[in-house]
């Protein structure tokens, strides 16, 4: 990681420190608003996650689900000072972050496959709000307290950035500042993928079934859920200039298409070949066999992951729920999916691979 001070020249937009309290006046006061969970839904969470046991609280506009002994870290997440080279890599969890990580910082360094074998992409892409997410007993007071913020801070021009947060629980001046790309994926692909994960990482270590799983989920009751209030925000600012908004089964659908997209986008001027090269270095078996990208053993022994678990890069395809969902359990995420009202129609969303027409079950 690099360890030097950003440049200041860059700080140009988004630098005034904007308080809790002036925030009310710039576009509501986002990070102010805290709503407690209901006891029986707290319980449930302590009861199925072996790594909620201090409790998480919903923040922000849209209810974000974090953990409750880090909302301290909100005010820092709302006045972060982006600058005009970044790209942030914004998604709702499990919806192709990693795999548009390394893609993004490949194009905006020259297709570096050197350096990007070399380096965990944590330490190239930083992930904003980690330290939020982290036990208390990691962060608070510990010798690890607010590393990663620090990490974002401190990476050298270009940076890009990776982050679960949604829109509004960033400074409103962010898209004045900077080039966010969002990438959206099938929510029943994404609650697959997010089951695994959430068995996987020891900071939520989930201990029950996937019935059980699609039951929080389809209470909202997920670590950074809402999915539908993540999308929203970022659907509605899909025509702004500095965003660039992708669907991850069209990035399996047709990569270098999505690519080129990306390099208009992000003004990187790359080659078809550097496009080429791109592809074949960020193709799912590659991201799986690279520990740079998927780091099980690494992560293992340092406890972050669970031995057993499926790999973090897992299984990389479309459609992978028509293995998960039982009839019932496809009935009642359903019902949930109908929450998305208008975006779960007007999204293109792929249901399955190899015919692009499919919306998935009516809903
Ligand atoms: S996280 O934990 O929120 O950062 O996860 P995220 O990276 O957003 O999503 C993980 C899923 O993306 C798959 N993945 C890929 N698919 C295709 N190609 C490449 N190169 C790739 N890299 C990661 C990963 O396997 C997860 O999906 P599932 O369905 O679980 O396999």
């Amino acid at each position: 990681m690099a360890a030097t001070p950003p440049a200041k020249a860059n700080e140009g937009t988004v630098t005034d420190e904007v308080t809790v309290a002036e925030g009310a006046n710039d576009r509501s006061n986002t990070p102010n608003i805290i709503r407690p969970l209901d006891e029986r839904d707290q319980q449930d969470l302590m009861t199925k996650f072996r790594g909620f046991q201090t409790g998480l609280i919903r923040v922000g506009e849209i209810g974000h689900l974090i953990p409750f002994h880090q909302t301290a870290y909100l005010k820092e997440y709302f006045n972060f000072r982006f600058r005009e080279e970044d790209v942030l890599v914004m998604t709702f969890p499990r919806s192709g972050t990693t795999w548009t990580q390394e893609i993004v910082w490949l194009m905006k360094h020259r297709v570096d496959v050197d350096a990007a074998q070399a380096t965990r992409l944590d330490d190239r892409v930083p992930f904003l709000e980690f330290d939020a997410l982290q036990p208390p007993d990691v962060v608070e007071g510990g010798k690890d307290g607010g590393v990663f913020l620090e990490m974002a801070k401190n990476l050298d021009n270009p940076r890009t950035i990776k982050t679960h947060l949604p829109f509004s629980l960033l400074h409103p001046g962010i898209l004045n500042t900077c080039k966010v790309v969002y990438v959206a994926r099938n929510p029943k692909d994404v609650c697959v993928s997010y089951y695994h994960q959430q068995r996987l990482v020891t900071l939520a270590e989930f201990l029950g079934t996937f019935p059980e799983y699609v039951d929080f989920w389809c209470r909202d009751l997920l670590l950074q859920a809402p999915y539908w209030g993540h999308i929203a925000e970022g659907w509605a600012r899909r025509h702004h200039r500095n965003v660039l908004f992708l669907l991850y089964e069209n990035m399996k659908k047709d990569l270098l298409s999505e690519l080129r997209r990306l390099n208009t986008f992000l003004e990187t001027g790359l080659t078809e070949e550097e496009l080429q090269k791109i592809a074949k270095f960020t193709s799912f078996e590659s991201m799986k066999n690279r520990t740079s990208t998927n780091p099980m053993v690494e992560a293992q022994e340092a406890g972050r992951f669970k031995k057993g678990e499926k790999d973090f890069v897992r299984k990389g395809t479309t459609g992978d729920w028509i293995n998960h969902f039982t009839p019932d359990l496809e009935d009642k995420f359903n019902i949930w999916l109908a929450k998305g009202g208008h975006l779960a129609k007007e999204i293109p969303f792929t249901y399955h691979s190899g015919n692009p027409q499919s919306q998935g079950p009516l809903v």
